[in-house]
Parts: C-alpha cells; sequence; structure tokens
C-alpha cells in the first residue's frame, strides 16, 4: 500500500510570523449553492465542504496558528429538510471515524462545542473518545460547533452562574468578564482574532457572540468549498493590515 503524501504549507513570506491570528473562527457558508450551481444534491456541497475544512486545518496548523474554530450546525438548522439533517448527522460522525488517525498523527486537538446532549447517541459517543483521545495533542484545537447558538451558550452559562451563586460559591460582585468567560463552552480557548464568513454574507448568525467582540471579520464572496489555502492567505494579509485597536485610540 503506497502512503499518503503528506502536505506542507510554507508560511507565504509575504506574512508576518508575529503577526499570525492566533485563533481563526470560521462560518462555511454557501456548500448548498456550491452543489446547485453544479446541479449536483446540495449535499455533495457539504461533502466537499469536508475536504475545504480538512486542507484550512493543515494550513492554520503548519503556519503555527494556534486555533481554528468552524461553525458545523446551528440550533437553527434543525429546521433544515430532515434528509440534509440526518446526512450532516451522518457526515460528522462518519469524518470523526476517519480522521481520527490522522488527527492523532498531527497533533490536534478536536472540541466539540455546542447542546451535545440532543445529537444522536452514537454521533455524541463518537464525540467524546475523539475528545478524550487527542486531548494532549498541542498542534492544533480545533473546534467544532454543533448544535450551537450563541444566545443560547450565553443562557447556560447564566444559568450555571445563577446555580453557583445560589450554592454560595460566587459572589454576584465577582462576576467579571473573565469569571463570565470561564462558563462559557469555549473558557480554555482564547477569542478568536479573526472570522472568515464565506458566500458574501454579512451576519454573524448566532456564533460565538460573546467571543467574537474584537473580532476582525472578513467576508469573501467564495463559496465555502471554493474556499483554498490561496483565499486563505488573501484573508490572513487582510488582516495584517488591520489597525486593532480595541476600541482605544492609537498612541
Ligand atoms: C452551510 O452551507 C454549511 C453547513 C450548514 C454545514 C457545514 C458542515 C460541514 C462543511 C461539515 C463539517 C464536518 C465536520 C466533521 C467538522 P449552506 O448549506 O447553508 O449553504 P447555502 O447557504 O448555499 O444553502
Amino acid at each position: 500500500m503506497t502512503a499518503k503524501p503528506v502536505v506542507h504549507y510554507e508560511l507565504p513570506s509575504d506574512l508576518q510570523p508575529d503577526r499570525l491570528p492566533r485563533h481563526v473562527a470560521v462560518i462555511m457558508d454557501g456548500n448548498g449553492r456550491w452543489a446547485k450551481q453544479r446541479g449536483l444534491p446540495r449535499v455533495m456541497g457539504h461533502r466537499r465542504g469536508v475536504d475545504t475544512l480538512k486542507q484550512l486545518l493543515r494550513c492554520c496548523r503548519d503556519w503555527g496558528i494556534e486555533a481554528l474554530t468552524a461553525y458545523a450546525f446551528s440550533t437553527e438548522n434543525w429546521g433544515r429538510p430532515i434528509q440534509e439533517v440526518d446526512f450532516l448527522m451522518t457526515l460528522f460522525e462518519r469524518v470523526l471515524r476517519q480522521e481520527l488517525n490522522e488527527m492523532m498523527q498531527e497533533d490536534v486537538r478536536i472540541r466539540f462545542v455546542g447542546n451535545l446532549t440532543s445529537l444522536p447517541e452514537s454521533l455524541q459517543q463518537e464525540i467524546s473518545g475523539a475528545m478524550v483521545q487527542t486531548q494532549d495533542n498541542q498542534g492544533i484545537s480545533f473546534t467544532v460547533a454543533t448544535n450551537y447558538g450563541g444566545r443560547q451558550e450565553i443562557v447556560q452559562a447564566a444559568r450555571a452562574i445563577a446555580r453557583a451563586v445560589q450554592a454560595g460559591l460566587l459572589e454576584p460582585e465577582h462576576i467579571t468578564e473573565a469569571v463570565f468567560s470561564q462558563y462559557l463552552y469555549t473558557a480554555e480557548i482564547c477569542d478568536p482574532d479573526l472570522l472568515i464568513r464565506t458566500s458574501g454574507e454579512m451576519r454573524i448568525s448566532n456564533f460565538l457572540l460573546w467571543q467574537l467582540a474584537y473580532a476582525e471579520m472578513y467576508v469573501t464572496e467564495t463559496l465555502w468549498p471554493d474556499f483554498n489555502v490561496a483565499e486563505f492567505h488573501q484573508a490572513v494579509s487582510a488582516y495584517q493590515q488591520r489597525d486593532r485597536r480595541f476600541g482605544k485610540v492609537k498612541s
């Protein structure tokens, strides 16, 4: 059996290694339109979208980006036709099973965030297995938002904080932004510096509402299955030209 050639992505020479985003978040939009343009069923767009995501993950890791978060399924996506929802659940499960060895080899730590208890039982098992198996990997932190909603995440954090106050474990005066962040799904991950959205829509769509407070946004007309390393290069290049002031004035 011949081994698959390992692709390695060099950091392009025009990008400054000390000014890379530490954490990139992506809204992978346009899979359905990509498929429709080719006369294919929508789900073929999702299948191709997985290849795009794999390539981006590898590129981020090779360039030295610490974290990538992808919006795979929102709390609103249950409203899609049942066949498409079923396809996506099966796809997540299959991809996880197929890619686990490679994630171990490539030192990827995978986490899933969202209300995972409503996902199919077999997918939940696959998710917890992959999260445990990869928990010591240090190459890149890869987070998949599945059955995720930003408002829902904030509400569950508020409930957990209320319970802690009720139990006498926390004083209301001690609830700071830093404390609040610890009750979010992303407690262990730094906030995204760069949010990329494909397919031209100018919306956040309930994604990481708290965490994206100071992220730079990059929107491209390209549909997700066509988003490649050259496009990512452009996104990071645009990010490096931004003047990030975090609400302050330049000194
Ligand atoms: C949005 O395009 C895309 C999704 C709702 C699904 C994205 C999921 C993947 C690419 C699979 C990721 C897999 C793993 C295991 C992480 P759309 O269907 O809304 O496109 P449209 O706007 O053109 O209809």
